[in-house]
Formats: structure tokens, C-alpha cells, sequence
């Protein structure tokens, strides 16, 4: 299939006029057009990547020996580049590496976070590969005007939050950019540099001449971990090994961009797996998003919090009376309930027939919302249980600069 890597120079900032009343979707802003959802298939086309169908979802099952995760089998993780060649590769019986980061902005991640990072733990336990976590506390640093100092502490509470996801300890490396860059990741880093015009990330990115430089600098801070070279404690004569980013789809810039540039520095390029926006309570047309708390559910919530923010916040599919609920049942095409509940509500069954009754008028908003309250705040606390568990000596732990000698066992 034909893959457009080249459109690289593409806008990921809508700004001309004609195309303001158009979906953004960029590291900084998620909107769909006014009134409107995201559409996931124009982003596809947008943004040159693959659509993650069923015989790739099958394929993985097979190598894997495993279920699909629920954010495959349901489509939440909808899209890739070069999947089919790091399944090739494990097919051969060699072996990959996973990338993922989070950028430090609060003391406490939301549902929509924990979606890449659930995700990429069910990847590191199928495929038993090793797994590189990046903290960018230089990135919110400089976007989020947090202090070096805040934005350090910061990426110490998000680790605790990432390590309790479940992380295995012998195969995962969390490093934080103030801490880890320098050697052998500068060195890549400024033959990414070296590789990128100022027209090419204002191209990407949407930078004006009024960012200052170190926005404009970033990029390549976030591209270089795609490369195993950046790790000599880990990779070290394993120039080859191939990377596998999972992502919500908003970072594609990023990497089309460390896509576009790896050849010409001799390297692999990064495959993708993208997922699609865990919504705000409000509804399908922006992400779930740290800068608006009423958008959110915090892992910090209490039962109380969810309780509240379901019942007060989310957007119901359901009629404005019973009489017109009974007699036309619920829009599920917009409903929050029932998307968060196919997002985290494993049993395909109940599921099913949740969307049956409440299409049909015979389940109420308000039940479905109990049950919606009872999954979440389920979840939450058993991420509440295994953050408390996490020392500080774990954090200690898993960002040490080591080797890992039984990463691909
Ligand atoms: P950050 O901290 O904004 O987000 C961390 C990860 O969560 C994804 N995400 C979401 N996924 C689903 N639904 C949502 N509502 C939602 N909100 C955020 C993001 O796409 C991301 O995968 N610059 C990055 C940090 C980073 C990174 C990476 C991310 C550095 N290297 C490599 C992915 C891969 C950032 O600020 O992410
Ligand atoms: N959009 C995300 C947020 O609102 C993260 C973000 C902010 C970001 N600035 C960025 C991601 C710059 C990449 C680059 O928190």
C-alpha cells in the first residue's frame, strides 16, 4: 500500500481561512468541526497512515498465541505505519523494541492517558519486547511555562502513575529528557537537527516566528528515542533493531517527521500503532484533555468525583422525556456512557447488550449511567491501590540508566 510519507511538509495546523471551520488534530488541539465528531478516516488520508484492519488484528492473535486486546478488537488503536513489518520481523523470531512517552503537564493523568500506556503493557507482555518510556519534562517546561524544577517533580508523579499500570521492571526503561539526554541521544538528536529546515517544522508543527526557540528545538528530542542507538545501555551493537511507538494519533506529527528524516541518517524508521481520542465527558469532538478538569476523570478521583462528573458532565444520547426515550431509544452514535463503556467494559457481551436495550428505549441514561460509574470507578481503584504501592525506590529503579540482560526473554 502506498504510504505518504512525503506529505511530511503537510500542515497538522489548519489556518487558512477557508479551512478554519475544519478538524484539528495536533499535539497542542484536538477539535472536530463545529458541532461535529472527529472522522478518524479523513485524519488516515490526512496524515498518510495505514487503517489497522481485521487480518492485521488476526495476525497479531496468531504471533501472539493471544486475545486481541479490547482497543483492538473495538477499533480504539484504528491506525498504523509498517505494522505488517514488525510483525514480519517477530515473525522471523526476531525481536523489537516499544516506544512511548507522556509529557508532564499535571500531578494526576486522566482515563484518556492511560489508554496508550494500558495498551502498550498488553504489547510488552504479548511480544515480551523491551519498552522505553520518555518523561518530555523539558517539553512542558517550555509549553506549560511550568518551572524546570515543577516540571522534574511532575515527571516523578507520572511515572508512579505509569509504573503502577504494571510495567515488568526486567524489560522497561522510564527516563525523564533533563536527566537522560546528553551522549549518545545528542548525538542523534543533532543529526535529526541538522536534517530539519525552520520551513519544515512550521510546515509540521504550525511554529510562528513569535514561538520562541525552544519550541522550535524540541522536535527532535521527541524523534530520537525512535532510534535504538539513542541506548547504548540497552541496544549496543543492535543498530538495526526496528521500534514500535504506540500513540494516541494527536503525536503523528512528531513522527512523520522522525519518519521523513531517518534513511538520510541511515537508520530504521519507526513503526506506528495510533489510537483514536478517549473523549470528554462533553462529547466526541475533542479529547479528554488535562486543561479542562471538567472534561476529565482523574485517576486521583474519588467514587463521589465520577459519580458526579457521569451524572452532572456526560453527554447522554438519550430523549429529553421518558415517554420519547421509550418511544425512540437512545442515540448511541453520541453518547459518552456508551462510548466509555466500550473503552473499558471488557465483556463483549454485556456490551452488546447494553447497546440493544438502550437503543431500544428499554434501558434509561440514568442506568446506564450506574453502570458506567461502577466500571470506572472500579478501575480507578485498583489504579489507585497499585500507584499507592509504588516507592520511590521503584521510580529510582526503573529510570536507572541500566542494562537490561533479560529484556527479549
Ligand atoms: P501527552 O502527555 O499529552 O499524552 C501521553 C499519551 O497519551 C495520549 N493521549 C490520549 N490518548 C487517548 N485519549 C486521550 N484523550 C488522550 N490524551 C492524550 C497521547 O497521544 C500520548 O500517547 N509529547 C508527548 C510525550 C511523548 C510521547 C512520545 C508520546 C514523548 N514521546 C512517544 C507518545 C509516543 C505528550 O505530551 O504526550
Ligand atoms: N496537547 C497536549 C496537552 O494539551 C500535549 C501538548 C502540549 C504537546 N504541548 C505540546 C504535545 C507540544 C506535543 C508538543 O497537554
Amino acid at each position: 500500500m502506498a504510504e505518504h510519507d512525503s506529505n511530511v511538509g503537510g500542515s497538522a495546523v489548519e489556518s487558512t481561512p477557508a479551512e478554519e471551520e475544519s478538524q484539528v488534530v495536533s499535539p497542542w488541539e484536538v477539535s472536530a468541526k463545529a458541532g461535529g465528531k472527529i472522522d478518524y478516516d479523513k485524519l488516515i488520508e490526512k496524515f498518510g497512515c495505514q487503517r489497522l484492519d481485521q487480518s492485521l488484528i488476526n495476525r497479531v492473535e496468531r504471533l501472539t498465541s493471544s486475545p486481541a486486546h479490547v482497543f483492538l478488537r473495538r477499533g480504539v488503536f484504528f491506525a498504523h505505519r509498517d505494522l505488517n513489518e514488525i510483525l514480519d520481523v517477530y515473525e522471523r523470531g526476531e525481536k523489537f523494541y516499544l516506544y512511548t512517552g507522556r509529557g508532564p503537564s499535571s500531578e494526576a493523568l486522566h482515563l484518556g492517558h492511560l489508554v496508550p500506556f494500558m495498551f502498550t503493557k498488553y504489547l510488552q507482555d504479548a511480544f515480551k519486547v523491551p519498552l522505553v518510556i520518555q518523561l518530555t519534562d523539558d517539553e512542558k517546561c517550555m509549553w506549560k511555562n511550568l518551572s524546570v524544577e515543577e516540571s522534574r517533580r511532575l515527571a516523578r508523579e507520572n511515572a508512579k502513575d505509569i509504573i503502577a499500570c504494571g510495567f515488568d521492571i526486567t524489560r522497561t526503561f522510564i527516563f525523564s529528557d533533563f536527566d537522560y539526554v546528553g551522549g549518545a541521544f545528542y548525538q542523534n538528536m543533532v543529526r535529526v537537527a541538522k536534517c530539519v529546515t525552520f520551513n519544515k517544522v512550521v510546515g509540521i508543527f504550525g511554529f510562528t516566528p513569535e514561538d520562541h526557540i525552544g519550541k522550535i528545538s524540541f522536535p527532535p528530542v521527541q524523534a530520537v528515542p525512535s532510534f535504538p542507538s539513542s541506548f547504548p545501555h540497552l541496544f549496543a551493537g543492535n543498530d538495526n533493531l526496528r521500534c514500535l511507538i504506540p500513540c494516541a494519533i494527536d503525536q503523528d506529527p512528531y513522527f512523520r517527521m522522525t519518519r521523513d528524516v531517518a534513511p538520510r541518517i541511515g537508520y530504521q524508521k519507526p513503526a506506528l500503532i495510533e489510537s483514536s481520542f478517549f473523549p470528554a465527558l462533553q462529547g466526541e469532538t475533542g479529547k479528554m484533555s488535562a486543561s479542562d478538569p471538567n472534561s476529565a476523570i482523574y485517576v486521583t478521583d474519588t467514587p463521589k468525583d465520577i459519580k458526579n462528573k457521569v451524572n452532572r458532565h456526560a453527554f447522554s444520547g438519550g430523549q429529553d422525556s421518558i415517554e420519547n426515550h421509550r418511544k425512540y431509544g437512545a442515540n448511541l452514535e453520541v453518547d459518552i456512557p456508551v462510548k466509555y463503556l466500550s473503552f473499558f467494559l471488557e465483556d463483549d457481551d454485556e456490551l452488546e447488550h447494553i447497546k440493544k436495550e438502550y437503543g431500544a428505549g428499554r434501558l434509561l441514561t440514568g442506568e446506564v449511567k450506574k453502570l458506567l460509574i461502577e466500571v470506572l470507578s472500579k478501575l480507578v481503584e485498583r489504579h489507585q491501590k497499585a500507584r499507592a504501592s509504588v516507592t520511590d525506590g521503584m521510580v529510582d529503579a526503573f529510570m536507572s540508566v541500566r542494562p537490561l540482560p533479560h529484556m527479549f526473554s
